[in-house]
């Protein structure tokens, strides 16, 4: 019998998720014939990261072609991001995000100046963002920045001309988690990808969450929608009667698929194929938990196939008990993060040729 790690071993060039379900990045990379749409990615160089609405499901799909190419091969040797220098600024406490970018750099031979907590620097003394900014512009390569404000991108960006990804901004969005979150889903069903899904794998997905106000569950949906070959339903549980926000009324109001809320999460449960959960809200300048009746455990009236995404940090929304069943695609979702943060740099910074690309 293998044991976890020669499991492991099988999947990926690298370590992954020590529970729940493990993908496979070369199921995904074998559907799509081992092709990276190359054009597709070679667009994202110098572009600044901010809002999911700049992406197509094109791209999304190339994001994840090229993670999973990262994650089943050891490039370290071709050191992609030689040369390059990453500020990771958070202004905002983070254990997945800062990190897992920060691993992704290191890992691909770039350099990362860290600001793990924005009050070190000069806003402890009433230095504007925008003046950050410009002193960012000589120090380095790409700026990776989370701040609470929804304002932050606006407020840097009057002076900085480097390459900014938005980590999260306040109740605004987070991309590069819905990348993660789209290539989890995509490596685990790799039929998503395609413009006509076939009818059988096409998802009904399940949102317990309020998109207008958890920036990750927002960010998520934006994506979704893109996706209109392969998701036949979505389905909105929350605590609000409205939960929308402004920025998905009007993408929700053009999409193809079919849009329901509802309250009761009892009464769908059981007919969802992807669930996705979150429950802290950032909410002016502090963190709340909507949402936080609906509890998913092991117990829970779910479709036996049906798999639990969850951005993370999890609060009583999601029990441990889930841990070790089928349903966890949750921690393999957190596990490939270090693989599409790769994949944004390595096309930020037009690093694509050291990989024999582009
Ligand atoms: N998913 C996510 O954004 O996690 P962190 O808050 O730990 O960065």
């Amino acid at each position: 019998m293998l044991s976890t790690k020669q499991k492991n071993n099988a999947l990926t060039a690298h370590a992954t998720n020590s529970k729940g379900q493990r993908l496979s990045p070369i199921r995904l990379l074998d559907y799509t014939h081992g092709k990276i749409d190359e054009e597709a990615l070679a667009a994202l160089a110098g572009q600044s990261i901010l809002n999911p609405r700049q992406f197509d499901r094109r791209t999304v799909v190339a994001i994840a072609q090229l993670a999973a190419l990262l994650e089943s091969r050891n490039v370290e040797m071709d050191k992609p991001l030689d040369g390059k220098i990453a500020i990771t600024a958070f202004f905002e406490a983070s254990t997945r995000t800062r990190l897992s970018f920060e691993s992704a750099v290191l890992r691909l031979d770039g350099k990362v100046l860290s600001v793990p907590d924005g009050q070190v620097t000069g806003i402890a003394k009433g230095e504007s963002l925008a003046d950050i900014g410009e002193m960012f512009n000589t120090y380095g390569d790409v700026v990776i920045m989370r701040h609470p404000d929804t304002d932050c991108l606006d407020e840097i960006s009057k002076n900085l001309e480097r390459p900014l990804i938005n980590a999260g901004n306040g109740s605004g969005h987070h991309p590069t988690q819905a990348l993660i979150d789209w290539y989890a889903l995509l490596k685990w069903r790799p039929e998503l990808c395609s413009p006509i899904c076939p009818e059988e794998k096409k998802v009904h997905l399940g949102i317990i969450g309020t998109p207008g106000s958890m920036r990750a569950v927002k960010s998520f949906v934006r994506l979704a929608l893109m996706f209109t070959g392969a998701v036949k339903k979505i389905t909105l549980i929350s605590e609000l009667a409205d939960p929308v926000g402004l920025d998905l009324t009007e993408p929700i109001e053009e999409s193809p698929i079919p849009i329901e809320i509802t309250n009761d999460a009892q009464e769908v449960l059981s007919q969802l194929d992807v669930v996705y959960v979150n429950s802290i809200a950032f909410l002016g300048d502090s963190y709340r938990n909507l949402d936080a009746r609906y509890k998913l455990d092991a117990s829970s009236n779910l479709k036996p196939d049906a798999v639990i995404l969850h951005p993370l940090a999890r609060n009583d929304e999601l029990s441990e008990d889930l841990d070790e069943t089928d349903h966890n695609l949750y921690f393999a979702q957190a596990a490939g993060a270090v693989f599409v943060r790769q994949a944004v740099l390595v096309a930020v910074l037009d690093r694509m040729s050291a990989l024999g690309l582009g």
